[in-house]
């Protein structure tokens, strides 16, 4: 198919704006002309994140000399042949790219094609500093040095190599996770970093480019509704991230960040995961071209569907579908009725607590250290006279109430809005007898919240204690995300988390927080690189707090599943009273329900 100078009615079509905004976006460009040209083998290399050069090389069909100097051109391209915009196969259709990436950069085109002799044409920002025969094998490279080395108000917004090797590392994994017939390669200053061979299965690839954690905490998605189909692999709810960094959604083989399909996912797994948390999974969504705009974004990733309310609940439905086979169906809910009869928390407003007496006891908050539910010994210590500004107001309690003496009636429960713990149900919730009714509490969610509001008082306290790990914990994560956590050193280090760098792949963890006990290092390293990920890089970790202790505290707390003793459900409650926010986990929910004894009375008909 030759190129072609567009007619005037079709340019005046295209979604107009910026094409290049930083080396991963000239990248991306490449890459999908590669694939567009039919290439088997596409090696990417970088230098200085792509600042300093970005070179694609591929063995697809090539271009002719003519077909070079037209391919410069504005809107001059081969893959529109006919009139019509709106069944674009391609990943590539307005002939932009190549001229926009020429006229902010050092470009350099060589191909060949098979049978023929090979030629080239250096552009250098905009203008035509040489052209001739090249030697190359059949196919095509292309080469940009010194992106905006000539556009200082656009070279003033690029971030670190670093931070933009990250870009580029992305828009690789994206593409080659499109097109497993495709052997990739990527190096980057010499280093080689990505490796694919062709032919791999769709899960395969997806594996190679996520982690090989993901074959086992994932469904296969197969799903067809009218001429629509989607297929993939979902994470398992439990195997969430921190960001949606790792959700890769395809519209025929385009790398997408759609909105729609964004919410489609979010709604599919709503009951299933907290707000904050999201799945990792690859999904691809194939249907006619005259089904879906791909012409509505600059830099193409986001499409617009003909029945985006099919698609959203294609998406819904196959996600659904999948994750009910693998037996993980979202929570039964009681009914309505018996759920609008449970209060639930009247989330303590603006750091009141409690209302009125609602001061921190001295226990369980600021000065002191702990250890956290995960280690020994417990942060709660039994509670006894005399300490402390809220039990002044309660001087003759001692809520040793057990489990198995639950027949004696403790007088005291009056005395505390959260009553006096009567036992512990499926290892997760404490069973408390309050004034006025039962009340249930979560008592992973409850910590949760706890831990955050204690790292959250000892940083304005002036840091948090460390505990060192007896053995340093090696944990291995790709060389972004290690080398976003190597950046916050110092900071993570005045959170109580130490870490050092441990080759490209890997970081080592010295020291956690100690008010998180023995936690899941390795779990809330990984959280964090991905936290990171997520902010902007000129905002301190201190402006995140609150993410970075929410994450923290995730992994500090008791789990659900752990046995308590009464003296400490006690006082789990007791700091639950007099902690501002403590009525809602850190992602949003309740962290107990009250049922009122005339609720009660309602749910077995006396009333
Ligand atoms: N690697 C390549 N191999 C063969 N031909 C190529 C290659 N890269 C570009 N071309 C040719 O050059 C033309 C112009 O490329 P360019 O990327 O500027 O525009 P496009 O891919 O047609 O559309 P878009 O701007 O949407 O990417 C293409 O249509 C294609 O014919
Ligand atoms: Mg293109």
């Amino acid at each position: 198919m030759s190129i072609r100078r567009l007619p005037e009615h079709l340019v005046n079509r295209i979604a107009a704006g910026e094409v290049v905004e930083r080396p991963a976006s000239a990248l991306k460009e490449l890459v999908e002309n590669a694939i567009d040209a039919g290439a088997t083998r596409i090696a990417v290399s970088l230098a200085e994140g792509g600042i300093g050069r970005i070179e694609v090389a591929d063995d697809g069909r090539g271009m002719s000399a003519d077909e070079v100097a037209l391919a410069l051109e504005r809107h001059a391209t081969s893959k529109l042949p006919g009139d019509s915009i709106d069944e674009v196969a391609t990943l590539g259709f307005r002939g932009e790219a190549l001229p926009s990436i020429a006229s902010v950069a050092r470009l350099t085109i060589e191909s060949r094609v098979r049978g023929a002799d090979g030629w080239a044409r250096v552009i250098d920002n905009g203008r035509l500093e040489r052209e001739g025969p090249a030697a190359l094998p059949p196919g095509t490279r292309v080469t940009v040095a010194d992106l905006f080395a000539k556009v200082p108000a656009r070279r003033k917004f690029l971030r670190t190599p670093r931070g933009e090797y990250a870009a580029c590392v992305d828009v690789v994994k994206r593409l080659a996770m499109a097109r497993p017939d495709i052997a990739f390669t990527l190096e980057h200053d010499g280093r080689r970093v990505l490796s694919l061979a062709a032919g791999e299965d769709r899960p395969a690839r997806v594996a190679a480019l996520t982690t090989s954690e993901l074959a086992a905490n994932s469904v296969a998605v197969d799903y067809a509704r009218g001429n629509a189909r989607l297929g993939g692999v979902a994470g398992l709810p439990t195997f969430n991230r921190g960001v949606a960094d790792h959700q890769y959604l395809f519209v025929n083989g385009r790398p997408v960040r759609d909105r729609l399909l964004i919410g489609a996912v979010r709604g599919a797994y709503q009951d299933l995961l907290a707000r904050d948390r999201h799945p990792v999974l690859a999904l691809f969504l194939d249907l006619p071209t005259d089904e879906v705009d791909v012409n509505v974004h600059p830099a193409k990733t986001e499409v617009r569907f003909r029945d985006p309310g099919g698609i959203r609940g294609l998406i819904v439905g196959g996600l659904r579908h999948a994750l009910d086979e693998a037996g993980y169906r979202s929570a039964q809910r009681p009914s309505a009725a018996a759920l609008g009869n449970w209060q639930t928390s009247p989330s303590p407003q603006g750091g009141e607590g409690w209302g009125e007496g609602a001061r921190p006891l001295q226990y369980g908050l600021g000065g002191q250290r702990h250890s956290g539910y995960a280690g020994t010994p417990s942060p709660y210590p039994t509670p006894h006279r005399g300490e402390g500004t809220v039990r002044d107001r309660h001087t003759d309690f001692a809520p040793q109430a057990r489990a198995e003496a639950a027949v004696e009636t403790v007088p005291q429960a009056a005395s505390f809005p959260l009553g006096v713990a009567r036992g512990q149900v499926a290892a997760t919730y404490i069973v408390a007898e309050a004034e006025d009714g039962l009340v249930i509490v979560d008592q992973h969610a409850a910590h949760e919240r706890l831990v955050l509001e204690r790292m959250r008082r000892a940083m304005a306290d002036g840091g948090v204690a460390r505990q060192a790990l007896l053995l340093p914990e090696v944990v291995e994560l790709d060389e972004p995300a290690c080398d976003r956590l190597e950046a916050r050193l110092a900071e993570l280090a005045e959170l109580g988390l130490e870490l050092e760098r441990f080759g490209p792949c890997a970081v080592l963890v010295r020291a956690t927080p100690a008010l998180l006990g023995a936690g899941d290092a390795k779990g809330l390293v990984a959280d964090l690189a991905d936290e990171l990920a997520a902010f902007d890089s000129t905002l301190s970790l201190k402006e995140r707090l609150d993410q970075v202790c929410a994450t923290m505290a995730c992994h500090g707390s008791v789990r659900a599943g752990r046995l308590l003793s009464v003296a400490e459900m006690n006082a789990l409650l007791r700091e639950m009273e007099v902690t501002p926010h403590s009525g809602q986990c850190n992602h949003g929910r309740p962290t107990w329900v009250k049922l009122a004894h005339s609720d009660i009375e309602k749910l077995f008909g006396r009333k």
